[in-house]
């Protein structure tokens, strides 16, 4: 009986990715730590075939999906839609998901779309964020997770964590050093979002 609560009231996860799948690693860890209570990581979803955390999720015995970039982004949302709808997903992580979500996307799963980026927004939006805070002379910067409307980098703040630049930094040891942020940050955001998504859903 205990049990059968129990597998009813873990929240599944998906996550979109489109590269290396850090992110996505460091969330799966915390689901199977128990930083992350209560939840799994359902399903990771690539719009890039050859996208290198699809093998990273496979050896961590988690489902894989690939929905390519054909047709318009709305087609190509619709179809992820179908796949995240058909799996009851509670939660969606975006973890270096390349494309801007289109507005159904955004409507289907509201305040339920979590997405990490580095830089302490809103500086430095958009790609190359760690270059750009080097190029502008930034004395810091680092990484926020937030959630996602349809402005790119653009909605709530949920979490940031600083990383001081250094006179030496390269593009490529600054990047490290932020995401080791990141993958702390991330996990202990999807927690606290779970944590008020199961108050919510008690308090009716
Ligand atoms: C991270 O820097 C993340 O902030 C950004 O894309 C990168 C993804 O890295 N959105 P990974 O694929 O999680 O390793």
């Amino acid at each position: 009986m205990s049990q059968r609560l129990e597998a009813i009231e873990r929240a599944r996860i998906a996550i979109l990715i489109s590269g290396r799948g850090s992110n996505m690693v460091a969330l799966a860890e915390a689901t199977r730590d128990g930083r992350i209570p209560n939840a799994e990581i359902s399903v990771v979803i690539s719009d890039q075939r050859n996208a290198l955390g699809l093998a990273r999720a496979k050896a961590l015995g988690i489902e894989t999906l690939v929905i390519g970039r054909s047709g318009t982004r709305e087609e190509h949302d619709h179809e992820i839609l179908a796949a995240l709808r058909s799996r009851k997903i509670d939660l969606v992580c975006l973890a270096g998901y390349m494309r801007v979500l289109s507005r159904e996307f955004v409507e289907a799963y509201p305040d339920r779309i979590l997405n990490i980026h580095p830089s302490l927004l809103p500086a430095f939006p958009g790609l190359d964020a760690q270059r750009q805070a080097l190029e502008g002379g930034a004395e810091y910067t680092g990484c926020t997770v937030h959630f996602v409307d349809e402005i790119l980098d653009g909605g709530r703040i949920l979490r940031q964590s600083r990383v001081e630049i250094q006179p030496d930094d390269t593009i490529e040891t600054l990047s490290d050093r932020i995401l080791l942020e990141e993958h702390k940050i991330y996990p202990e955001v999807v927690s606290l979002v779970l944590g008020n998504m199961a108050e919510s859903s008690s308090d009716g």
